[in-house]
């Protein structure tokens, strides 16, 4: 066992912190034990690069019943919780995390995972499969496959698929509705908000202008709850059907050039590059709040917000005032990294139940099958059977056809009558 944690002294409060959690997460829950009595993943190596939360925690408890040996590192260097890796690391799992990296230690954790050998990876953002197809080509060999939790690390290596990069299968797991749809639009809508609200010491948000960068998953789920909390939304979007979907739910959708010098408050989630960019900054309102919840920071363009910057000022942990040369000050908050991992708990427990239980149940499927090398999908029954189980906890009813009209929905000769 080893590890590197900011305080093995907080295990105590994250291992409390990761009980609750787990009375969150029954569909985990439920495949933990059984895991712990069919050891399908015994002499499997397992590493993980993933926001290291309490929910995290949850899915490393269920894949070290299951017999793995597991190494985990973080997926971005502000979102790991402290107390639930302390508590990992006293229960006896390798970890390598800790709130607050430079570069090169989130680096550096990250081959100390892969130092393990791994046999399967799992990853949020692509940051560990692409350290080892650039920098430990060696470890290919030894891994069968893995899988992907974000959009964006689901980009990344479709984009290493295509240019004939990558060497061993990969599973989307974010693509998978039991993830994108919960995870992404509820999870990422709510707590997005959530960290908004606890970074700026609870910030208004009624009758504040707020504009969207993104109406995907994510941006769908943080508009509706932007809205709900009193916002006049804004959606900027480069995709025609989306800003028409964003205009039809009853948003103002308009270029971000033109939302620039009205907007109080913007927040990112593209998984693209300097979509707030350094034209944008010249047009905005002084006291406007900046806020990004894709995966990585760049969206919001900061090294040129530094350059047109006079001083920069830290008034409260997850927020910098920028004062520029004119006189404005912007606010940055959470270094632009995701705002409701860096500055909230990160998406609910009860979403994350069903985002970790795809992982858990794409490992124990890894083991036997053989796939080919490319980035496949999880597989329909994987998804069915998580949403099956998450209605059963939740207490609620489904139908099922009849023998009539599976016959009716099989067959094409009746028609008007
Ligand atoms: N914060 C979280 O907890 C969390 C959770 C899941 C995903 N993510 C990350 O959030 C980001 C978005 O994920 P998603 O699932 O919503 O993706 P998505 O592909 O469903 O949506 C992204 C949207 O952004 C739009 N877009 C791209 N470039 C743009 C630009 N320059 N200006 C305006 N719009 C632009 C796209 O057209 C698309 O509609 C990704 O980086 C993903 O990895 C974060």
């Amino acid at each position: 066992m080893d590890y590197k944690v900011a305080d093995i002294g907080l295990a105590e409060q994250g291992e409390l912190n990761i009980s609750w959690a787990i009375s969150h997460m029954p569909v985990l829950e439920s495949i933990r034990k059984r895991f712990q009595d069919e050891k399908p993943l015994k002499n499997t190596t397992i590493g993980a690069s993933l926001h290291c939360t309490k929910e995290t925690a949850a899915l490393i408890k269920t894949l070290e019943a299951g017999g793995a040996k597991i190494a985990l590192a973080g997926s971005n260097p502000l979102t790991t919780q402290d107390d639930a890796v302390a508590a990992l690391a006293k229960a006896g799992t390798n970890v390598y995390a800790w709130r607050g990296q430079t570069k090169e230690e989130y680096y550096w954790c990250i081959n100390k995972v892969l130092d393990h050998k791994p046999m399967i990876t799992i990853d949020d953002g692509c940051d560990l499969v692409s350290t080892i197809h650039s920098e430990r080509t060696e470890l290919i060999p030894h891994v069968k496959a893995g899988s992907e939790e974000t959009t964006t690390g689901v980009i990344r290596l479709k984009a290493m698929a295509d240019s004939g990069a990558l060497k061993y299968p990969m599973i989307a797991v974010n693509d998978t509705p039991t993830k994108n749809m919960f995870d992404n639009r509820y999870g990422s809508g709510q707590s997005t908000i959530d960290g908004i609200i606890r970074a700026t010491g609870g910030m208004l948000l009624a009758g504040k202008n707020f504009v969207m960068s993104g109406y995907g998953w994510c941006g769908q789920g943080i508009a509706k709850r932007a809205e709900g909390m009193g916002c006049n939304v804004i959606v900027t979007e480069v995709d025609p059907v989306r800003a028409l979907e964003a205009a039809m739910e009853g948003y103002r959708v308009m270029r971000l050039e033109d939302a620039a010098c009205i907007g109080d408050l913007f927040v990112t989630s593209t998984g693209c590059k300097h979509v707030i960019d350094e034209s944008h900054y010249g047009l905005m309102k002084s006291g406007a709040v900046l806020a990004n919840s894709g995966h990585f920071n760049v969206e919001i363009n900061i090294p040129a917000l530094e350059g047109l910057s006079t001083v920069k000022t830290r008034i409260r942990p997850d927020v910098d005032e920028y004062t520029l040369r004119d006189g404005r000050k912007l606010y940055l908050l959470s270094e632009g990294r995701l705002v409701n991992l860096a500055a909230a708990d990160g998406s609910a427990s009860e979403v994350m139940d069903m985002s970790f239980a795809n992982h858990a149940l794409v490992a124990e499927w890894l083991i036997d099958v053989d796939l080919e090398v490319g980035v496949h999908n999880v597989p329909e029954s994987i998804d069915k059977m998580i949403a099956t189980l998450k209605l059963d906890a939740m207490g609620f009813g489904l139908d099922t056809l009849t023998d009539e009209q599976k016959k009716y929905l099989s067959s094409w000769r009746e028609g008007t009558t």
